[in-house]
């Protein structure tokens, strides 16, 4: 697929289907009333007739019968003007673009929504057209033909010649973004026999490569020399041979520091001896999603150069039961000396993540995001639509908050007690990998809290955002890739720009 800006007027773009748009409740303005006018008022009437809201994610479709160089044209509803904001466009786009890729268009002509008279910023909404086209059209087509055939062809029409650059420069970092967010859906969706451990790591290699980015791939024998005796204690079971993968971008040479991304990456969770009900088990082979993220960050990290050292760190393992596994009571100890006694096999992501926080920690990384599909409590609490936010740093989590903003990802915060911790107290270790029946995406991140020591932390629970079960905007059904997007510009805000800036 090919995306382009051109300077020009959109009623005479060339294409299968010309884009225009409708506040809800507002008559025709802007490229939307040239489209009109050559269409005869034709818009105009279906909006006084009804048969036009302007809904957000309604698309209306007027055939042009020869009035115009373009098939066909859609009329985008905006929802409220007031209500329109970046994720409404993204969504608007996804949703227009699926509705034209099952009418045959292979060549869309679209304007930027919401930039003139809705006042958002052309760069930005340009940006959003192209993230919201492109991730509503994606699909895995790893093993079967997609349903229809691909769009080849996008192209952004501006009136205003002089805005050519700022649009080009949005285009630029939505098309990194989708990349990437492309990429952690892709790893997420492939199945548990293909995205295995050393499958994540060969693909942190070409990232790497791609990317110019310093690597490391550990093993188990890597592991027992660094004491990670708690992801080793989830990888026993497992004939796969686990992997701890580092990936490290050095954007600012002047600096020492960096900030670190840590990804849990079960590439299955059958839940081992503590087994999980075999209804939904499938579901199991996205418990890598947040390795899948972080790897897929540092992709498009990689490509926008930001003045930041940032190191992405992916504990991966399968969690399975067999005679070798990992047993309700066994007692692990983890990098940094703490002794765990294991409750409950399935508990097993904070086990992995104790290590790899860890090592971030002793790497001297500051500070830490870790992305996990760690509980299904967390998804009780805030259902499918906010990832849970814990953090020990109120600064920091400003920051993610507003990162997460931009890249229209929603995220809840949720307490860290310290009244809580009383939950994960064990008999005979210095902690227990499971609390009680309640607040289980809390002890969770109490859990995990034990091992980052004292530096500025932010534990993100994407459990209930990591897939979704239905079409919506510019998500489809199976992996989001959520994530990527804040990582990104959490690391773009930290930093002093990019390549597209
Ligand atoms: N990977 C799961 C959490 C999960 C559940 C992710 C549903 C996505 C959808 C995690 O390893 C797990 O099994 N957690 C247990 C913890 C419990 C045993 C304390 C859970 O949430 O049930
Ligand atoms: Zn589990
Ligand atoms: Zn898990």
């Amino acid at each position: 697929m090919e995306i382009k800006v051109r300077a020009g007027d959109i009623t005479q773009a060339e294409a299968d289907a010309i884009v225009v748009n409708l506040f809800e409740g507002e008559q025709p303005g802007g490229a939307t009333a040239a489209v009109d006018k050559a269409l005869d008022g034709a818009i105009t009437r279906l909006v006084e007739n009804g048969g036009i809201k302007g809904k957000s994610g309604e698309v209306s479709i007027i055939h042009t019968l020869g009035k115009l160089p373009a098939r066909m044209v859609a009329v985008a509803g905006l929802g409220k003007r007031q209500d329109l904001d970046l994720d409404k466009v993204r969504g608007v786009a996804g949703g227009y673009c699926r509705s034209l890729r099952k009418l045959n268009c292979h060549r869309i002509a679209t304007i930027v929504h919401g930039a003139g008279i809705g006042g958002i910023d052309a760069e930005a909404s340009a940006e959003a057209v192209v993230e919201g086209s492109l991730l509503g059209l994606y699909s895995f087509a790893n093993y079967k033909k997609p349903e229809y055939e691909d769009i080849a062809e996008i192209v952004i029409v501006e009136r205003e010649g002089d805005k050519l650059p700022s649009l080009e420069r949005g285009v630029c970092k939505g098309k990194i973004l989708v990349e990437a967010t492309s990429l952690a859906r892709d790893m997420v969706n492939e199945p548990a026999n293909h995205m295995t451990p050393s499958r994540m790591a060969e693909i942190a290699g070409e990232i790497a490569g791609k990317g110019k980015l310093g690597i490391n791939i550990f093993d188990s024998s890597d592991m027992e020399t660094m004491g990670m005796g708690a992801l080793l204690g989830v990888s026993k079971g497992s004939n796969q041979t686990p992997k701890l993968i580092t990936l490290s971008y050095k954007g600012d040479e002047s600096s020492e520091r960096a900030i670190g991304f840590i990804g849990k990456g079960i590439t299955f969770d059958s839940g081992g001896i503590s087994i999980k009900p075999s209804k939904d088990m499938a579901e199991m082979k996205g418990d890598m999603a947040g390795g899948a993220a972080v790897m897929s960050a540092l992709s498009a990290i990689a490509q926008l150069r930001p003045k930041i050292n940032v190191v992405g760190i992916i504990p991966a393992t399968e969690n399975l039961p067999s005679g070798s596994a990992l047993k309700p009571g066994d007692v692990l100890k983890a990098m940094n000396g703490k002794t765990i006694e294991v409750m409950n096999t399935d508990a097993e992501g904070r086990l992995i993540l104790a290590d790899a926080l860890s090592y971030a920690v002793k790497q001297g990384l500051s500070p830490l995001i870790d992305l996990a599909t760690l509980t299904g409590a967390c998804i009780v609490a805030l259902g499918t639509g906010y990832s849970g936010a814990f953090s020990n740093d109120q600064k920091l989590l400003d920051k993610v908050l507003e990162a997460a903003g931009r890249a229209g990802e929603k995220l809840w915060r949720l307490p860290l007690p310290e009244e809580y911790k009383e939950q994960n107290k064990s008999e005979i270790a210095d902690i227990k990998n499971i609390g009680n029946r309640h607040g289980g995406a809390i002890t969770a991140a109490l859990f995990l809290g034990e091992f980052v020591d004292k530096t500025p932390w932010i534990h993100l629970d994407i459990a209930g955002t990591a897939s979704s079960s239905k079409e919506s905007g510019y998500v489809v059904k199976g992996a989001t890739g959520v994530g990527v997007g804040t990582l990104v510009e959490l690391a773009l805000s930290l930093a002093e720009g990019g390549i597209c800036t």
